[in-house]
């Protein structure tokens, strides 16, 4: 499947280095058979999470949003949203106009947030959240208002009501202290309400996965189905409400915030993990969460090329055996580079200056190594996600007693945006394991902000069009 891309990358590589060189690489590559299994472990763990027993060791969430409309195109008003998940928080002033079908984006502000705050007290962090929103009300003139307000928070959490939202655990870099297992919209309150200066209007909470799926909802109805695969990796789509176990009702649908990065978390994609995978999970800030993630995620996959790397100059199949102080410092190696180096035209030579940046003595047949290894990698990535992706689309069409499902889906991240090959290596894992759905893919823009606005909107009118 990826055999075009995996050949190009070949080229000028001598045999025998090669044949070395893949042996540490061969783990990476995921046969369709496997591919196959993967999905179909998936498939069982969607259903352990929706049951209302299985659900509590389930590693695979399926966690209820309450939202249980797309939009229809009637949505209006004027809305706050807030953004938390990746590096920087960001506030937004959004208006959704009917009349022309838009949403649009009055102004936004970005604050950055302090590793160490990431680490920090969570108090400290909502404190900052607050200061943030307080200093961009101020700019726009609109503290007088209490708009109403969409709370992207792109982290698991267990919703009661559309605002009322429990922190299960941090994932990526964050970890503060005192915000797991408590109400976020209710720290988000009490963080206002300590500084008495302003006042906010009705909350909504929204993971990113969703948010992404109701901007581009608005422009396409028949999206269905949201997927991140940025910092983080997860996504949502409409399921059955009959088969949400865990709350009441028979009729309709309910999207399901998958929280997919937990997959594995139980041990049973033990034969697919490979060293590398092992050694990132250990040194991150939360060993043993999030298996499926450090797979494929932004935040990770750099990390797993740099090791190969060591690892492969350590056995003298690249750099004459020498390593470089960049090249053995945990994440120096970032995967914005991975996309760099893997462009078609100019590969190469980008590949050649980033081993220079590092500090490392390379030669052309270096240089080609290095990029075989970071498509191995990226490759397995896009190739995980498709099969998930598809194991997604297959249980809609099956929730639906559909021989043939046409959806759409709705995409953001950094890896599936920038990487030169990713999101056709993804679609073609897609056809091939879920070739009764034909699905269309529609990159989101600023789902985090737009489509917070957007849920907060159909919550609002939501009653009347369930
Ligand atoms: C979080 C998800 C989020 C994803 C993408 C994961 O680490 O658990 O809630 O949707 O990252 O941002």
């Amino acid at each position: 499947m990826s055999g075009d891309a995996s050949t190009v990358h070949t080229d000028g590589i001598p045999p025998d280095a090669l044949s070395k060189v893949q042996e540490y690489l061969e783990p990476f590559h995921l046969s369709v058979e496997k591919l196959r299994e993967v999905s179909a472990r998936l498939r069982k763990d969607l259903v352990r999470g929706l049951g209302k027993h299985s659900h509590h060791k389930a590693p695979v969430k399926m966690l209820p949003t309450f939202v249980r409309a797309t939009p229809d195109g009637t949505e209006k008003g004027d809305f706050l949203a807030l953004d938390l998940g990746g590096t920087n928080f960001r506030v937004l002033h959004v208006r959704v106009v009917e009349e022309e079908q838009k949403v649009l984006k009055m102004d936004s502000q970005i604050c950055a947030i302090p590793k160490e705050m990431m680490l920090g007290p969570g108090v400290q962090l909502f404190d900052h959240i607050a200061a943030c929103l307080n200093d961009f009300l101020v700019s726009q003139n609109l503290k007088g208002q209490t708009l109403p307000l969409g709370f992207t928070f792109s982290f698991p959490c267990e919703q009661k009501e559309i605002d009322k939202s429990i922190l299960i655990r941090w994932t990526k870099g964050f970890n503060c202290s005192g915000v797991e297992g408590e109400d976020v919209v209710k720290l988000l309150k009490e963080a206002i309400h300590r500084r008495g200066d302003y006042d906010i209007g009705s909350v909504a909470m929204v993971n990113d996965t969703v948010g992404t799926m109701m901007s581009c909802g608005y422009r396409d109805q028949s999206c269905e189905i949201g997927m991140i695969i940025g910092t983080g990796t997860n996504a949502c789509y409409m399921e059955e409400i009959k088969n949400v176990r865990r709350v009441e009702g028979e009729d309709g649908r309910m999207c399901i915030n998958t929280e997919w990065g937990g997959f594995g978390d139980d041990g049973c994609l033990k034969d697919i993990r490979t060293e590398f995978d092992v050694v990132v999970d250990e040194t991150s800030i939360n060993p043993g969460i999030h298996n499926f993630e450090k797979m494929i995620s932004g935040m990770y996959l750099g990390e797993i090329v740099r090791l190969l790397l060591v690892r492969l100059t350590e056995n003298k199949l690249l750099f004459e055996g020498r390593t470089s102080e960049a090249l053995l410092t945990p994440d120096a190696f970032e995967t914005k580079f991975m996309s760099e180096i893997e462009e078609r035209d100019g590969g190469l030579e980008n590949t050649q200056n980033i081993l220079t940046e590092l500090g490392l003595k390379w030669d052309s047949v270096d240089s080609r190594i290095v990029r075989l290894v970071c498509n191995a990698v990226s490759s397995r990535s896009a190739r995980l996600c498709g099969a998930a992706l598809a194991t997604l689309a297959n249980r809609i069409r099956v929730n639906r007693r559909l021989d043939h499902l046409k959806t759409t889906v709705g995409v953001d991240g950094t890896v599936y945006k920038k990487h030169p090959n990713f999101s056709e290596e993804l679609r073609a894992t897609v056809r091939l394991l879920a070739p009764d759905c034909d699905i269309t893919f529609l990159v989101s823009e600023d789902g985090s902000g737009k489509g917070a606005a957007m849920v907060t909107a159909v919550a609002q009118m939501g009653q009347s069009k369930l």
